[in-house]
């Protein structure tokens, strides 16, 4: 009786013992949890406490459940330069450690910052990451980690950080100043989120114009929104308009152009009758884009800046070129020649004293046309030619000259349709003065459609190649005459 009473006292003894130890280490390893566990800093520390402890796995997995995280997923949207704060709420809030990364890099683990440039990011409530200002930049997949052994969670969020396109700044080859026939690439550097949906357009004379694949190449090169058009022709210079919008708003800019060629020269007159101490201004101009010089040649020689019996008057791609021709030997080719760094370009002025033809107009059997002569006119006619096979035979009508004209005549003349066949017929013009013959220069269509009269009465027949030549000789003879008496009075 007296052992089995000491057995089940020793018995007693023993577990009485064993609880007490199990409720001490129970107690050190949840004071433990609560405050450090997992904390890296405090890690050497938790594994001395560790190896003081005998706990086994089991023991410690039934003790601490791993923490979770309430905090579900969110995309969140803010406009730039505004707030945001990322949540990550965790179960239990005390004693959790939660690290934060931003697109897999690690930013925050608890308090401590982990990377570089975080001016702008804070944890806040112990566990949310908070962004002051945003930029575009913010955006990302942001991951809320809670740190345990072998039981971690996570969340992710993601952050889209909106902002309105801004044009930040703008380029175009060779500051948009292109020779014809180059290429040209203009650029605007966008920042936008979400991504920019960009158009481009070309306004000419206020005329708008949308550009599109048959103008244009488009790229995109990460902020970078460029169009691309090859072998650029005059007619593409203008104002170039890079236009860029998404949901939050729009920005645009516009970039100049000019496409610069060889110069294009043009003269308003080709030939121009003057007479001796008659001032004749030959005029010429080339497109104002090309900015040329302008130069003058007499004859193929260049003609240096205002040397009698010349002025020249250059303004900007205009020039006039003043002759008072005093000699005959005044009177000749002049030549405008345009240049610029691509190139040159010319046209010619015939200075002449014989009669100048222009302005012929014809309506049905009516001729109208324009006579310039300092010289006193003497004959005038008009030679039509049938544009038949056997249209190299010519009919010539007799013009008076008019009365009164001083150097310019206003012509009009009816062509007597009898004395002709039907069909179409070239009519020139031609003008004698006191010094020569002149005529005009592209011949006008006459054309004759009445059929029944079919009468060749007055009209004389000359073969073109030498009517000139069967001019009676006293006609010249008294022309000579008529200009000796002209110059003597
Ligand atoms: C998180 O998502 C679950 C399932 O989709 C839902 O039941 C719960 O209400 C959500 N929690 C919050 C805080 O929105
Ligand atoms: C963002 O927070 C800062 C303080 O951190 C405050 O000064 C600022 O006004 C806030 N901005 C907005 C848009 O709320
Ligand atoms: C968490 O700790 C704070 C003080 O540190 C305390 O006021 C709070 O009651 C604790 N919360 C829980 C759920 O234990
Ligand atoms: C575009 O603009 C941004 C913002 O001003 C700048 O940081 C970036 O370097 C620019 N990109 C290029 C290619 O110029
Ligand atoms: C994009 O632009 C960068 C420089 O801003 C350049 O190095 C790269 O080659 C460009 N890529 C393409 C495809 O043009
Ligand atoms: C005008 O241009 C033609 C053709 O290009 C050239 O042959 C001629 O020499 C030029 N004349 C002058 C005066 O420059
Ligand atoms: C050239 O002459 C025309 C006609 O006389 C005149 O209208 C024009 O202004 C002149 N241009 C220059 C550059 O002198």
């Amino acid at each position: 009786m007296e052992l089995r009473r000491l057995t089940i006292c020793m018995a007693f003894f023993v577990l009485a013992i064993s609880y007490c130890s199990e409720a001490h280490s129970m107690h050190r390893r949840q004071a433990f949890d609560d405050e450090n566990y997992d904390d890296p800093q405090l890690g050497d520390e938790a594994a001395d406490d560790d190896a003081l402890n005998d706990m086994t796995d089991m023991e410690q997995q039934e003790e601490t459940k791993p923490p979770s995280i309430e905090t579900n997923s969110t995309f969140y949207e803010v406009k730039a330069g505004e707030n945001a704060t990322l949540e990550c709420k965790v179960n239990p809030e005390n004693g959790t450690v939660v690290s934060w990364f931003k697109n897999n890099n690690q930013y925050f683990l608890g308090n401590i910052d982990m990377a570089e440039n975080m001016e702008r990011y804070s944890i806040v409530n112990g566990k949310n990451l908070r962004i002051r200002d945003t930029e575009i930049e913010d955006s990302a997949v942001f991951r809320c980690k809670t740190m345990h052994e072998s039981a971690s969670v996570y969340v992710e969020h993601t952050l889209l950080v909106l902002q309105k396109p801004i044009i930040r700044s703008t380029s175009a080859t060779n500051g948009g100043n292109v020779a014809e026939g180059s290429d040209l690439v203009l650029t605007c550097n966008i920042t936008a989120s979400p991504v920019p949906s960009v158009v481009w357009s070309v306004s000419k004379r206020d005329q708008n114009r949308n550009l599109n694949e048959k103008d244009a190449e488009f790229h995109v090169n990460g902020t970078l929104y460029s169009v691309f058009i090859k072998n650029v022709k005059r007619e593409n210079t203008g104002k170039y308009l890079c236009y860029a919008f998404n949901k939050v708003g729009q920005d645009q800019t516009e970039i100049d152009v000019v496409v610069t060629g060889k110069p294009q020269v043009h003269v308003p007159k080709t030939i121009v009758n003057s007479d001796l101490q008659i001032e004749a201004v030959l005029q010429c101009s080339a497109h104002e884009e090309a900015r040329p010089e302008i130069r003058w040649y007499k004859d193929g020689v260049l003609i240096r800046e205002n040397t009698a019996p010349y002025v020249i008057n250059t303004e900007g791609s205009h020039s006039n070129l003043t002759v008072t021709p005093t000699v005959d030997t005044d009177f000749g080719t002049f030549t405008c020649e345009a240049a610029n760094e691509y190139g040159t370009h010319n046209r010619s002025i015939e200075l002449v004293q014989t009669p100048v033809i222009e302005d012929v107009d014809v309506d049905e059997t009516k001729m109208a046309w324009t006579v310039h002569s300092h010289q006193p006119l003497k004959e005038m006619e008009v030679q039509l030619q049938s544009t038949n096979e056997d249209g190299d035979e010519f009919t010539k009508f007799i013009v008076p000259i008019p009365e009164g004209g001083h150097h310019k005549y206003e012509v009009s003349y009816m062509i007597d349709h009898n004395q002709l066949q039907p069909g179409d017929y070239l009519a020139t013009v031609k003008v004698r003065n006191t010094k020569a013959w002149g005529s005009s220069r592209e011949p006008a269509i006459v054309k004759i459609q009445d059929p029944q009269s079919l009468s060749i009465q007055t009209a004389s027949v000359f073969r073109p190649n030498n009517a000139h030549s069967t001019r009676p000789v006293y006609t010249a003879l008294s022309t000579i005459l008529m200009y000796l008496l002209v110059r003597m009075l």
